[in-house]
């Protein structure tokens, strides 16, 4: 089953027929909110807002383990994740959309992975490939059927927060490689990979990284609510694409 974790500006899908809200406790604590059981387009999907539903919990408090393990739990093989992001290099201005192929973590204290000393002998876990190339190529393919242009690939540099970052700071992720800034990519890509979970993120660039383009001189609130209730709408379009595509008699576009 197809999972949609979404995070700012998509606390709640409204293109989702709700069935039932379902609490769900974990050995790792309480997920974000309770699981959102529906149907996009008539097919059964779980919903999960990262943020928690009044988009009260910050990016560094989120318990990625307890989502990731709660979706598991409940069935969910493939995980689609949106995230706002600011763009760092040109080709990422704000207003666009991307599913990143690679990503640089800069977090720093989050409980990262389900692996604890003790239990099993340790085993290291490849992570050459962040993102389920199927995924990806499935997001790829709905955005392209609802002509919503999408970039193919980026590197997603994940910063600690809640904070936005300095200009020295981006200068150095550019300089890294980075081509987006969020601040919610890992442990999240890579506690799916543990569960053994398909997972892809759509990166929504809601404005310019910290001292480029029309944030020079800062970054301000109201940009970004500018563009993101349009970007939005289009990203609800591709997750309805996406799950079409999987069963397509279900939903006509
Ligand atoms: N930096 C970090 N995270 C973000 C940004 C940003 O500029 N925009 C949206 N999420």
């Amino acid at each position: 089953m197809l999972g949609i974790i979404g995070g700012t500006g998509l606390t709640k899908l409204t293109n989702l027929e709700i069935a039932h809200r379902q609490v769900v406790r974990t050995p790792y604590g309480e997920p974000s909110g309770a699981l959102t059981f529906g149907r996009l387009c008539g097919t059964e999907v779980i919903f999960l807002a990262r943020h928690g539903y009044g988009h009260t919990i910050p990016p560094h408090e989120v318990n990625y383990r307890a989502n990731l393990w709660a979706l598991k739990e409940y069935g969910v093989d493939r995980i689609v994740s949106v995230a706002t992001v600011g763009g760092i290099s040109p080709e990422f201005p704000a207003g666009s959309l991307a599913v990143p192929d690679q990503l640089i973590d800069y977090t720093w204290g989050r409980a990262h992975t389900f692996t604890v000393s003790g239990e099993k002998p340790v085993t290291h876990l490849d992570f050459t490939e962040p993102y389920c190339g199927a995924m990806r190529r499935d997001i790829l393919r709905a955005a392209s059927q609802r002509d919503v242009a999408i970039r193919d690939g980026g590197v997603y540099a994940v910063s600690q927060g809640p904070r936005l970052e300095t200009a020295a700071e981006i200068n150095r992720f550019e300089r890294d490689g980075c081509d987006m800034v969020g601040m919610t990519g890992m442990p999240e890509a890579y506690l799916a990979r543990e569960l053994d979970i398909c997972y892809a993120a759509i990166g929504v660039v809601v404005n310019d990284a910290a001292g480029r383009g029309a944030s020079k001189t800062g970054i301000r609130e109201e940009d970004i609510q500018r563009v993101l209730n349009d970007l939005m709408s289009r990203v609800r379009s591709v997750l309805e694409e996406l799950v079409a595509l999987s069963h397509p008699e279900s939903c006509p576009a």
